[in-house]
């Protein structure tokens, strides 16, 4: 079947033309006159086709007067320009066909206005809503513009697995995987511990929290790669910036430091609002006028933004100066905490900041250790409103200090033998980074909640779908 998007029927002043479109109801109002007009979208765009249906349609009394919100149909029929405010165009309908009854009773969706809170309970539903349909289009963009912006460089897609056996950033946060009988594990009879060996994988495994220590391998071939992948994190934390599924990008990049690794994060991340801005008009409107006024201004003064850069050192001396304001006091050592962050970018900056050079105890076992000895090549990209965004380091390419680290963290040196060897044979630097694609989605959507920026949110206790 040949249809054609409501989007485009809205755009179109071919008057006369016939056209078919295909969707689902959102209103219907009859008129005295013998006529129905039926609100049509189907997903392309939030405004929708008004629908004439006359009473001369043979199923006008049997189908027409019984579409109600949710019912799914098709129409054929001229596109006429319309007299009523408010849209240049309607069709009137020369055919109707029912595709789907929607029960008005029993339709979650049938009333007006309903709370994110509540359309998180129908998440299977909630696209078809204005804002959500609003969120999958910005999203699309995104992913197709991270695509579009590594490949014009030069980097290959790569695709990092999700079972792993290693853990990246060391911080506990994983989710283990077994096919072992949770109610009867074999036990080691010397260490009483339970026996992985019996397990599917013959070793303890877990989903990946970052695809990082693969792509390197990749970066250390290839020159330059990028993953954009799902990955999994059983952190606690109940917040409105944390997904335990999520999806990531990142890039890694072979004879590259701690410059050139912000050169591309801070390249891309306006690569990224300029997409939005661009390609989003519509979308941008809407959640400007809904959900967060300013947010289309913001955006596009930082598709061109200068990203300030700044060494941890420098961030925590700033913070001191307002350390009253806090809740967590900064000092040097400390982990910056999300008021800290949103501080420097809103307060101190007034935009973007690049913070570099963190204290290693704070720090992922990779990274690559400064000469002071007591920071690492690190760097976080920092955003007004969300913080953190992009996480990202030179990576230690010096075997010995790799070894030394992964030893004084308490980690086995042997679990990690395959990513030594890349520091054992042919050596290069390299930096890479990530970046949260829902907290990206949600920044660009100003939706207060990273729960409405992924299809099926998995958080603790919530997984439904
Ligand atoms: O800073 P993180 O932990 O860095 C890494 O995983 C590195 N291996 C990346 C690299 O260098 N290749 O995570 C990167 C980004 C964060 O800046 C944040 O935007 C996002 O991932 N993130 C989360 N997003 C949603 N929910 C969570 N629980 C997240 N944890 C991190
Ligand atoms: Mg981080």
């Amino acid at each position: 079947m040949k249809h054609t998007p409501i989007k485009a029927a809205l755009q179109c002043r071919d008057f006369g033309s016939t056209l078919t479109v295909a969707g689902w109801v959102r209103t219907r109002r009859d008129s005295k006159a013998g006529l129905s007009f039926v609100e049509l979208n189907d997903g392309s765009s939030t405004r929708n086709l008004q629908i004439v249906a006359p009473k001369e349609l043979p199923n006008y009394q049997s189908q027409v007067q019984k579409l109600y919100p949710g019912c799914a149909i098709t129409v054929t029929g001229s596109l006429v320009e319309s007299p009523a405010a408010g849209q240049a165009v309607e069709l009137h309908a020369r055919e109707v066909t029912l595709l789907g009854e929607c029960d008005p009773m029993k339709y979650p969706l049938s009333k007006g206005r309903i709370s994110f809170e509540r359309l998180r309970e129908v998440a299977h539903l909630r696209p078809r809503t204005n804002t959500f349909g609003c969120v999958a289009r910005v999203r699309n963009c995104l992913a197709m513009a991270t695509h579009r912006f590594f490949q014009e460089r030069g980097f290959y897609y790569f695709n990092a697995p999700i079972f792993t056996a290693s853990d990246c950033e060391g911080a506990g946060e994983m989710f283990q995987v077994t096919t072992l009988d949770l109610n009867n594990p074999p036990k080691n009879p010397e260490t009483g511990k339970v026996d992985f060996q019996q397990d599917f994988f013959g070793k303890a495994v877990n989903l990946t929290v970052s695809g990082q220590l693969e792509a390197e391998t990749h970066a250390c071939a290839l020159g330059s790669v990028y993953t954009f992948g799902p990955t999994f994190r059983a952190e606690k934390s109940n917040t409105t910036r944390h997904l335990s599924e999520f999806w990531m990008i990142e890039p890694e990049i072979a004879f590259a430091d701690l410059q050139d690794d912000a050169d591309v994060a801070e390249d891309y991340l306006r690569a990224l609002f300029t997409a939005v801005v661009q390609e989003c008009p519509e979308e941008l409107d809407f959640f400007d006028q809904r959900i967060e006024k300013g947010l289309k201004e913001r955006l596009v003064r930082l598709s061109t933004a200068k990203f300030a850069r700044i060494t941890y050192d420098e961030a925590i001396q700033l913070l001191e100066k307002n350390a009253d304001a806090f809740e967590f006091k900064p000092y040097w050592g400390a982990d910056l905490q999300s008021e800290h962050e949103r501080h420097l970018a809103e307060k101190v900056f007034n935009g973007p900041v690049t913070v570099m050079n963190y204290p290693k105890e704070i720090k992922a076992f990779y990274m690559r250790q400064n000469d002071d000895g007591k920071t690492v090549a690190a760097m976080d990209v920092l955003l007004p409103e969300v913080g953190e965004i992009i996480g990202g380091s030179q990576r230690e390419e010096r075997l010995d200090l790799l070894e030394a680290r992964i030893r004084e963290l308490g980690m086995e040196p042997e679990n990690y033998w395959w990513y030594l060897d890349l520091r054992r044979f042919g050596s290069v630097p390299h930096s890479g980074f990530g970046l949260g694609f829902e907290r990206m989605v949600r920044f660009c959507t100003g939706m207060a909640n990273i729960r409405d920026v992924i299809p099926f949110p998995r958080a603790p206790r919530e997984i439904e779908f």
